[in-house]
């Protein structure tokens, strides 16, 4: 017993002046690229996870490997779009997409042998017709004459889409009314963490995923994906891994876990684009069950090794998954309170030129 008080003592008096020293050191090295490659050097167990996690994503995604079927989804996502866009140019060039038509038609090709089994053919349908149509507008053209061919070869193995080719903005129609309706739904929408212990449907829950699936996202590869939780033990059980639940834990209905998928890039360099894709899909998730009235409260998901592996042990998450974020869900307990959280004014949110 006197060992342990004394260690905590020793522990106590050198803990103040090690995290000053970790202070100074940081501010030293924060000042170059170097500094900080060296200061994560000293601590490298703070992004250890997250390096695995983009360096599995750019192996799957085809550096050393790769060629699985989500593999070859988020390609096919990302050149279908690619050609979209090449479609839509103003003007359009008469050639185009010869850079990575080949590669589209390829994955095309494995993808429909897949489609019924793993492959989505909603996914198929709408390439097909993409691809249609880029052939169309190309025309004969000796440089793709081959790929023109391969693509024919798989074309009819698949049901082409609903219609969903590009088309003129101003076809669109708006409504006067969705102005103030959003604002309203905006002002509405707080994060309510004491819930009724009543069951949300799962047909409000999918049509809130629906929602979040119409969120923007790079290249349209929506590299993400809601694990929903609504089997009590297991929505407590993952939630109390999140330290944000305190205190309203036990009472969470739902938990949806917003999982992203490395996967999707072949570079580093867009290893932060799950976290913006999947945040612009969960304020859709968030807002679309506002309007159906059950409430949300995000729920932080910080990078805490033990944590993470708890975590990823739970929902069996492949090396390149990382959550990003959880979010309750349920119908608020009227009486249970939340908070006013008062906004930072306009001239702190944003600024014009170089204002
Ligand atoms: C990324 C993110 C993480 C959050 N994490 C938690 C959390 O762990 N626990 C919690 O009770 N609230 C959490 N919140 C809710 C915020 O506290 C809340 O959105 C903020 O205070 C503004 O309040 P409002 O959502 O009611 O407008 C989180 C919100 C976001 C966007």
């Amino acid at each position: 017993m006197e060992i342990v008080r004394l260690a905590w003592r020793v522990i106590r008096r050198i803990r103040a002046p090690l995290l000053n020293f970790k202070g100074a050191l940081a501010r030293v090295c924060s000042g170059s690229k170097l500094g900080a490659t060296l200061y994560y050097w000293m601590f490298p167990g703070i992004f250890a996870g997250e390096q695995q996690g983009v360096l599995a994503g750019v192996v799957r995604a085809g550096r050393g490997g790769g060629g699985d079927v989500s593999r070859d989804s988020y390609i096919l996502r990302r050149n279908i779009h690619r050609l979209e866009k090449a479609l839509c140019m103003r003007p359009r060039r008469a050639l185009f997409g010869l850079g990575y038509i080949r590669e589209t038609v390829e994955v095309y090709g494995r993808l429909a042998g897949e489609a019924g089994g793993a492959a989505d053919v909603t996914e198929l349908g709408w390439a097909r017709e993409v691809l249609d149509e880029y052939f169309r507008v190309i025309g004969e053209q000796e440089k793709i004459a081959e790929v023109r061919r391969s693509f024919e070869a798989y074309r009819n193995s698949i049901a082409a889409g609903d219609t969903c080719l590009p088309f003129k903005a101003g076809l669109r129609k708006r409504e006067e009314r969705w102005g103030p309706m959003l604002g309203e739904l905006l002002q509405y929408r707080k994060s309510v963490r004491y819930f009724r212990p009543k069951p949300v449907p799962r047909s409000v829950l999918d049509e809130a995923v629906l929602a979040a699936g119409q969120a923007p996202s790079a290249c349209n590869r929506q590299p993400f994906y809601f694990r929903i939780f609504d089997d009590p033990g297991l929505v407590r059980r993952i939630a109390s891994l999140a330290m944000g639940t305190e205190g309203y834990r036990e009472g969470i209905p739902v938990l949806a876990v917003v999982v992203g998928q490395l996967r999707a890039f072949d570079s580093e360099r867009d290893r932060h684009v799950i976290y913006i894709d999947a945040s612009l899909a969960s304020m859709n998730f968030m807002l679309s069950l506002a309007a159906a009235g059950v409430d949300t409260c995000c729920i932080n998901w910080p990078d805490i090794p033990e944590r993470e592996t708890s975590l990823r042990q739970v929902l069996n998450l492949e090396e390149d998954e990382r959550v990003i974020v959880m979010i309750a869900v349920g119908y608020c307990d009227p009486d249970g309170m939340v908070g006013g959280a008062r906004r930072k004014p306009l001239g702190r949110l944003r600024r014009y030129n170089f204002e």
